[in-house]
């Protein structure tokens, strides 16, 4: 099977009521982690890169890892998304090197850490709309700013500091016609969210409740949403790591906005930290090995039992066979025709 639209997959997820993982890579053990979380439980799948990882990968290494996923796994419909892209230009390059879904991050100025205005988001996104619908490309865009920090990209604020207002929410939507809406509610990139354990009120699900009320065709996506499980902090710790206590965003709270119109969930820290933990395991356990091998592939391992977890946790388990793909071409008559969504 091709590389395929997200928005065909996040149309299948809302008909379906589930929600869709969304996991960064930069490197071929965590293509390969994925792909086989994605075959054991038998879910379609999101592989983001942000823009770190496209320059760490020189982008065609990742590209051509991408293919051989979608050789490999066709059973699987893969999606290759941009996470965070920054500016129109770095979307255009997406596209052109082949990824099916952008991310226009517009909350943010170029230069990926000052906070932008309405207007430069709304333009900068409805231009990237334009130049993907036209390929029948997935559009995510940004509206408030999330906190933290991801690759270098990010205000750095906390993740309460500017919060999606829901009446902006709308009006973005109608003003740029993105398919999937990024939006803040209190969730931060990186391992360090929360200070204490988050209760059903640290996130602002309200407001995630009343943004898909108004905008219930759109598909809200939560980026941030790593859980930080406490396990995985103790293996890194307990072989020489230096974490501090942490927590981060609880299963259910996820699973509540699953239910409230999150379809696309963004999970990179678990992931980091699951591959970190094993390395650190065979470094203290077995130092006179020197095979790469010898601690990538229970790193791999560790990432896929992470990722298998989280994709019966998001619902997407058992749902890679109940669609065809649809090529990018019909993708792109649809939206010119305004068949959108795929799935009604
Ligand atoms: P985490 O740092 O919580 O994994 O979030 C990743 C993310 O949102 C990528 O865009």
């Amino acid at each position: 099977m091709p590389l395929v639209s997200m928005r065909q997959l996040l149309d299948e997820a809302a008909r379906g009521g589930y929600g869709v993982g969304a996991f960064n890579v930069n490197n071929m053990e965590q293509i390969q982690a994925i792909m086989e979380a994605a075959r054991e439980t038998k879910s379609p799948v999101i592989v983001q890169a942000s823009r770190g990882a496209r320059s760490y990968s020189q982008d065609r290494f990742l590209y051509h890892l991408m293919l051989a996923a979608t050789e490999l796994y066709p059973e699987i419909p893969t999606v290759l998304h941009l996470d965070h892209g920054n500016s129109v230009d770095t979307c255009k390059s997406a596209i052109a090197m082949g990824f099916t879904s952008v991310m226009m991050d517009g909350s943010l100025m170029p230069d990926g850490k000052t906070p932008s205005t309405f207007d430069h988001n709304v333009k900068a996104t409805r231009e990237v709309v334009e130049m993907a619908h036209a390929k029948g490309i997935t559009v995510e865009g940004e509206i408030g700013c999330l906190g933290g920090i991801e690759d270098g990209h990010g205000a750095g604020l906390d993740g309460l500091s500017h919060l999606t207002d829901p009446d902006q929410a709308v009006e973005f939507v109608q003003q740029t016609g993105v398919d999937a809406l990024a939006i803040a509610i209190g969730t931060s990139h990186g391992a360090y969210k929360f200070t204490k354990k988050p209760t059903g009120e640290t996130l602002k699900m309200d407001r995630l409740i009343e943004i898909h009320k108004r905008l219930p065709h759109t598909h809200l996506v939560m980026h941030g949403s790593s859980s930080v499980p406490k396990d995985l902090q103790d293996v890194i710790n307990k072989y020489g790591g230096k974490l501090k206590p942490t927590w981060g965003v609880p299963v259910e709270e996820i699973q509540l906005g699953i239910k409230n119109g999150v379809r696309k969930i963004n999970v990179d820290t678990d992931n980091r930290l699951a591959i970190t933990g094993a390395i650190r395991k065979v470094f203290a356990e077995k130092p006179e090995e020197f095979d790469p091998r010898s601690y990538l592939k229970p790193a791999r391992d560790a990432m896929k039992k992470v990722v298998a977890l989280r994709m019966m946790q998001f619902g997407q388990a058992g749902h890679a066979g109940d669609y065809a793909p649809i090529t990018l071409a019909e993708m792109a008559n649809r939206y010119e025709g305004n068949r959108v969504p795929v799935v009604p």
